[in-house]
């Protein structure tokens, strides 16, 4: 036996030839989408990361600018940027990848975003309209998730749901938006008292700590839909494969649905980024 997989690769794709056809309405009308994209530092992740948004971006039609930084950047040169790219029509989004290296002040740098143009949603403008139910833009991942739940029609209304990890890009916004969606919802963190008990008691449990197998089968309820966020390399004497939070192999014994790593939330993830691109640049349009 075993759960079903939920195919985020494969959703990711039928979306993004959806994509162009709104990229293409835009450029006809001369207003092809736009998205800059801000890396600081050498993170071999981030870059990976960056490069495959760059990708993408191409992929349906929207331009991309890729701005690089030495890890040494001063804070002054990068709020100077996105000034520039706030005032430029031909940019409708901008990305600062993080982590930024230590010396920023990284609330600082993403608070100078315009929020029209803040396609990652990490904006305290953005965030709170998260926060009151009214979202403008919401962070990709967890907007990835919630359409992995409505593409396998699993409605969260009433469900009790378990959100491991509280960060501002992927657990806290995922709380958010499972509660909007009407589910009953706890968010347990590295202070959480006998995380498995709550873990064990979710519908719809969601994994989004960055450490390898961190969920195994005994904390997944029977049945239970299980969303893995995480993206962790192994050391090189596992293999130095990619893996996410969740013991994939033993837990989609005990799930009804499970999302692998990779091929999971990850592609969702850019697809989201890219829809928010093009939103922005629809947005723009009507006003
Ligand atoms: N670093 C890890 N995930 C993300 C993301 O979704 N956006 C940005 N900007 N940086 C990240």
């Amino acid at each position: 036996m075993g759960g079903r997989l939920i195919d985020g690769k494969a959703l990711a794709s039928s979306l993004r030839a959806a994509f162009k056809t709104r990229v293409a309405a835009l450029s006809a009308q001369g207003h092809r989408p736009g998205l800059a994209v801000i890396l600081a530092g050498e993170n071999p992740a981030s870059q990976v990361y960056v490069r495959n948004k760059v990708d993408a971006c191409e992929a349906v039609g929207i331009f991309s600018l890729k701005i690089d930084y030495p890890a040494n950047v001063p804070q002054e040169t990068l709020l100077a940027k996105i000034a520039d790219l706030n005032a430029d029509p031909a940019i409708h989004g901008i990305l600062v990848q993080l982590p930024l290296p230590d010396h920023i002040d990284e609330e600082a740098v993403l608070e100078v975003i315009a929020p029209e143009k803040d396609v990652d949603g990490f904006h305290a403008v953005n965030v709170g309209a998260l926060a009151q139910g009214n979202p403008r833009f919401i962070p990709c991942t967890p907007y990835g998730v919630m359409k992995m739940l409505e593409a396998n029609r699993i409605d969260p209304a009433g469900k009790e749901a378990v959100v491991i990890g509280r960060s501002n890009i992927a657990g806290k916004p995922m709380a958010l938006l499972l509660l909007g969606a009407n589910a009953t919802v706890t968010v347990c963190h590295s202070k959480t008292r006998d995380l498995a008990a709550h873990a064990r008691r979710a519908d719809i449990l969601v994994a989004a700590v960055g450490r390898p197998r961190f969920v195994t089968a005994d904390m997944v309820k029977p049945g239970a839909v299980v969303i893995d966020v995480g993206i962790n390399r192994l050391p090189a004497e596992e293999g130095g494969k990619l893996c996410g939070d969740v013991d994939f192999e033993a837990v989609k014994e005990v799930a009804s649905l499970i999302t692998p790593v990779p091929g999971g939330v990850g592609p969702m993830t850019i697809t989201m980024l890219l829809a928010n691109t093009i939103e922005a640049a629809e947005r723009e349009l009507e006003t």
